[in-house]
């Protein structure tokens, strides 16, 4: 039997497949490659070597027959779902896009795995559910304020997700809420190579860092935080996927509907993670402070005494050691996948 990983060729989804193959002898994943490049899968294959088998299957998760066609070939116990679009802007100005992508992929998603007899689903979603009203540390009790399109998409699915759950109790159903996800696979093969102009801090500093960019546009130095700037939870993608295979096999034997917050728990602001990565990476990294960014919240960190008891995992890499991957990454592939997109 084998798990399925939705996206699994995106910057979370491959490093998911990474932390998987220690435990599991087939992965399938499925990935329409609108936002990866089939050079992930092939480094993925080189990474996991001859005992782990991943097979690839092109195809987008809205594609309802496709998804049939796949449950059929593979004997699948349990999905990893994250395929799906996640720039905030962008589901500003084409919110029909996100939730034709987000919600009604997942509804396909689901509407698949019913027909199949498939009811282990883990899902990504975000902290940007809980919108700009919790206090930090914000915990999974929070209420869910999110405050765009893409958030309100992420926490439309977890009702109907929750919606589902109640009805049939052979659903087991976990659901991460990501916090800020940064760094990369210690091999350097593999990390974050966003299409275009990041959006996201880290990719846009590390883009300066190999002179890709210019400099970098502090949204913001006078935020109600220590030193001015946006603070917020990084988390390693190792230590994030890692959270996948314990919530999976926490999910095991405990249908229902589950949430936990991925995050580190700890809150660094914008010019510590600049310094950080200048001293990982020995660049120095040219900014310059501008207005805020409209819809930015001065700081979020997450309350993961949840994720801590019940899943038993916290986050081990310090702010240095995700600057020091995100580096061996970027520093190694300064043009990213971008030879095989
Ligand atoms: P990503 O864009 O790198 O990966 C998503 C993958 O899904 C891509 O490979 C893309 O080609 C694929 N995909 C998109 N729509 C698809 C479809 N309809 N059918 C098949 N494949 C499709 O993004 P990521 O950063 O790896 O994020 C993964 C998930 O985690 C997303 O659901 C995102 O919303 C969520 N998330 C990400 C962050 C973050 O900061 N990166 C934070 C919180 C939550
Ligand atoms: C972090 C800090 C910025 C870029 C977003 C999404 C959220 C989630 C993660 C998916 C903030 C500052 C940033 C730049 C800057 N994604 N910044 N200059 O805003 O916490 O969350 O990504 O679910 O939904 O909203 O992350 O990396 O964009 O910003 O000064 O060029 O860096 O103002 O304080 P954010 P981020």
């Amino acid at each position: 039997m084998c798990v399925l990983i939705t996206g699994g060729g995106g910057y979370i989804g491959s490093h998911v497949v990474l932390a998987l193959a220690e435990t599991q002898k087939q992965i399938v994943i499925v990935d329409s490659l609108e936002n990866s490049s089939s050079s992930v899968i092939s480094r993925l294959r080189e990474l996991v070597g001859d005992g782990v088998k991943i097979d690839f299957v092109r195809a987008d998760i809205c594609d309802g027959p496709a998804l049939d066609r796949l449950f059929k070939e593979y004997d699948i116990k349990s999905v990893i779902h994250l395929a799906g679009y996640k720039s905030v802007a962008e589901s500003v100005e084409d919110p029909v896009k996100y939730y034709r992508n987000n919600f009604s992929g997942t509804l396909s998603l689901l509407s698949a795995m019913r027909r199949a007899s498939i009811f282990n689903l883990v899902f990504s979603s975000s902290a940007t559910v809980y919108g700009d009203t919790a206090i930090s540390p914000i915990s999974e009790a929070a209420p869910l304020n999110p405050v765009n399109p893409y958030g309100r998409s992420k926490a439309f699915v977890e009702f109907m997700l929750q919606d589902v759950s109640v009805s049939d109790p052979r659903w087991a159903i976990g659901v991460l809420r990501y916090f800020n996800p940064v760094g990369a696979h210690f091999s350097g093969r593999i990390g974050e190579d966003p299409l275009g102009v990041p959006n996201n801090l880290v990719p846009f500093i590390s883009r300066v860092a190999v002179g890709r960019l210019e400099e970098l546009s502090i949204w913001g130095a006078d935020y109600p935080t220590p030193d001015g700037t946006g603070v917020r939870d990084y988390v390693h993608v190792m230590d994030l996927a890692e959270g996948h295979l314990a919530a999976l096999e926490y999910i095991y034997g405990r249908p229902g509907f589950h949430t936990w917050n991925l995050g580190a728990g700890i809150g660094y602001s914008v010019l510590e993670v600049i310094r950080a990565f200048e001293q990982a990476s020995g660049c120095e990294i040219r900014y310059r402070v501008c207005a805020r960014r409209p819809g930015d919240i001065a700081q979020s960190w997450a309350d993961t005494t949840k994720a801590n008891s019940e899943l038993q995992w916290k986050a081990r890499a310090g702010l240095y050691q995700m600057m020091k991957d995100t580096w061996n990454w970027q520093g190694r592939n300064p043009d990213g996948y971008e030879q095989s997109r």
